[in-house]
């Protein structure tokens, strides 16, 4: 029986190798397509040894629209998980216009492809951070929408034109998934978070102290009206997070959504503070994470929680790993890097 092709943009990357890895364990055949920008070159042989399979992968850019048309017809996709972008909240803000063109530019090119192929259906990520900045101590999808920098608002320029695609019948359907803080790595610790340039996330930033590559962790701020004083953040697990973009396609292939866009968030509906981070992490390590207090970083919101209900009512899915798996998941992998140390070490 033919298997549901899915094309999977940005498959390489931290979270697209994991949605990749879990896709071909449920059976889906999958092709990525990655210009290998944020990717190391040997993801594909990593995945090619946890999943025991070959894996079609095509090395281009979504904006090559011609590439991506050519790799629709021939492949037989049915879906689209689109991850292909920037990310970088702080390098949004120093080169603007290249995540416009990349994220923006980059969607708009795949989807014309995806209208002169057979119309696939469309998984995209999005990210919590189209949400303004909010009180509430649960961040539904229909909270306020109101992103603080540029790379937030590609993000949700991207799901305005997704929403018009749909409405024009450009596209049959879509979901977007609004990811909160993607953390851990694959428990086989072959595949994790390796940013090729300087990360400004909490988790590598930790791992990287713990395996002294950095001197000590700088905890942006204790000042934040949060039980500890540290900002608060709903961290998921990589897995988890993956296994909710299976569920997303699974949802897509049923009858209901045709025509429509739905927006879901994917988080756990916990949150943890910086300081309970590092805490857990030093346990997962078995050592204290030197770290130091300073300033607020700029543009930080004190709590980013998601409410994870409507994932749980339409996709049937909710995040089931711990902190504490977080951690020593991301931490086995870390220590498999020893000789792969980014250029920017401190
Ligand atoms: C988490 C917490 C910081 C670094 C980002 C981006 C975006 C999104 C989710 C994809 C905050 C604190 C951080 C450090 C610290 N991903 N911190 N010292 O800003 O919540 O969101 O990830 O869409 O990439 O929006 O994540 O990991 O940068 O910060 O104290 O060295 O850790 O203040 O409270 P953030 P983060």
């Amino acid at each position: 029986m033919k298997k549901i092709g899915v094309l999977v943009t940005g498959g390489a990357g931290y979270i697209g190798s994991h949605v990749v890895v879990e896709l071909i364990e449920e059976g889906f055949g999958v092709v990525i397509l990655d210009n290998f920008e944020n990717a190391e070159s040997d993801v594909p042989q990593r995945l090619e040894r946890i999943v025991g399979d070959e894996i079609r992968v095509v090395r281009g850019d979504v904006r090559n629209g011609t590439l991506v048309a050519e790799t629709l017809k021939k492949s037989g996709i049915d879906i689209v998980v689109h991850l292909a972008g920037k990310k970088a909240v702080g390098e949004s803000f120093s080169k603007p216009l290249d995540y416009y063109d990349a994220n923006v530019g980059g969607a708009i090119s795949l989807l014309e492809a995806m209208q002169s192929s057979n119309k696939p259906a469309l998984v995209f990520s999005s990210s919590a951070t189209v949400y303004a900045p909010s009180d509430r101590m649960l961040l539904s999808e229909s909270a306020d929408l109101g992103p603080i920098n540029p790379y937030g608002r590609s993000k949700l320029m991207i799901e305005e034109i997704v929403s018009d695609a749909v409405i024009s019948g450009d596209l049959t359907s879509a979901i977007t998934l609004r990811y909160f803080n993607p953390v851990g790595a694959h428990p086989s610790a072959m595949i994790g978070e390796q940013p090729s340039n300087a990360s400004n996330n909490l988790f590598p930033f930790i791992a990287q102290t713990a395996a002294g590559w950095r001197e000590r962790v700088r905890v942006f701020g204790d000042d934040y009206p949060t039980p500890d004083g540290t900002g608060v953040r709903d961290y998921i697990h990589v897995v988890d997070l993956a296994r909710g973009h299976v569920a997303a396609i699974r949802h897509l292939m049923g009858r209901s959504p045709q025509g429509k866009h739905s927006k879901v968030n994917l988080g756990t509906g916990t949150g943890y503070s910086v300081k309970e981070a590092i805490d857990a992490f030093s346990q997962a390590c078995g050592f204290e994470v030197p770290h130091d207090i300073v300033g607020r970083r700029p543009g930080d919101v004190s709590t980013c929680v998601a409410d994870p209900r409507l994932a749980a009512e339409t996709l049937g899915w909710r995040a089931e790993m711990s902190l504490e798996r977080m951690c020593c998941d991301h931490w086995a992998f870390q220590r498999t890097l020893r000789d792969r140390r980014p250029d920017d070490r401190v």
